[in-house]
């Protein structure tokens, strides 16, 4: 395996020492650092940009994983962070999903969606080996949780907290979605460490931790220290030999990664 690829959600923008690199992909250009963390080489790329100037819906999820694909990643290990819509989830507390729901729209979502048709079979959406590594290297994190991801940029009113919550959602973000499934579309695995920054609409009448971008923001950089130290257990218990779930056919991801770039 090559690198492994480190997205970086809110509160993530740097994460290596070196010179991020715009690369040219067929979708526009994608801005990847690479570097080292935890013995590896790393390629990382920060979701939100360099300056938390991009917001959700309109990150070029397609131009990044393909970046990271055309590097040679296999592996794609994500930070994010979410809301929680259950008091058993308390805020600072960390999960591995296992599961998403999307209600994000009018993003582009698939590769797969000009000359070739491939439908990919995601109902296991992260790779399962990779949780189980995050899962051992970070034992204080919930090993599993459902996450909806709402289209944004604002937040979610209580009525819709309450009908996600009642569609078996635990946690609730706005980046997962497309980036996820983009991945497994390019034969890339991926897991993604959750830090519950929020309890979205609130637990209880005048929660002083209902979401607010400007909480959000402060639980992040409270957890920079214990993020950075998770992400690198992380990456460094992948082991060199790891290969990803066949969810797509080799022919089908070369196709797409022969596609002319725009420069
Ligand atoms: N990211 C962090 N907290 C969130 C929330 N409550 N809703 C959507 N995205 C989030």
């Amino acid at each position: 395996m090559e690198m492994v690829g480190v997205i970086g959600g809110t509160g993530l923008a740097t994460l290596v020492d070196g010179e991020s690199q715009e690369r040219s992909t067929p979708y526009g250009p994608a801005a990847v650092t690479t570097g080292e963390l935890g013995g590896r080489a790393v390629a990382f790329l920060a979701r939100h940009g360099a300056g938390h100037t991009i917001p959700p819906h309109r990150i070029n999820a397609r131009a990044n994983l393909w970046a990271l694909a055309d590097l040679g990643v296999r592996a794609v290990v994500s930070t994010a962070a979410v809301g929680s819509l259950r008091a058993e989830l308390p805020t600072q507390s960390w999960a591995i999903p296992d599961q998403l729901l999307d209600r994000t729209w009018a993003r582009a979502d698939t590769y797969y969606d000009a000359d070739l048709v491939r439908h990919l079979p995601f109902a296991e959406p992260f790779c399962p080996e990779l949780r189980r590594l995050a899962t051992e290297a970070i034992p204080d994190a919930a090993p599993r949780a459902t996450v909806a991801v709402i289209q944004g940029p604002r937040f979610s009113t209580r009525a819709e907290a309450a009908v996600l919550r009642g569609s078996g959602a635990d946690l609730v973000n706005m980046t997962l979605c497309p980036e996820v499934a983009l991945a497994a579309e390019l034969g890339m695995g991926t897991v993604t460490l959750c830090l519950v920054t929020d309890t979205d609409t609130g637990h209880v009448e005048d929660d002083p931790d209902a979401v607010t971008a400007e909480l959000v923001f402060r639980r992040l950089a409270e957890a920079r220290p214990r993020v950075l130290a998770s992400l690198e257990r992380i990456v460094s218990a992948i082991p060199d030999d790891y290969e990803p779930r066949p969810l797509i056919d080799g022919d089908a991801i070369a196709h797409v990664l022969a596609l002319p770039v725009v420069r």
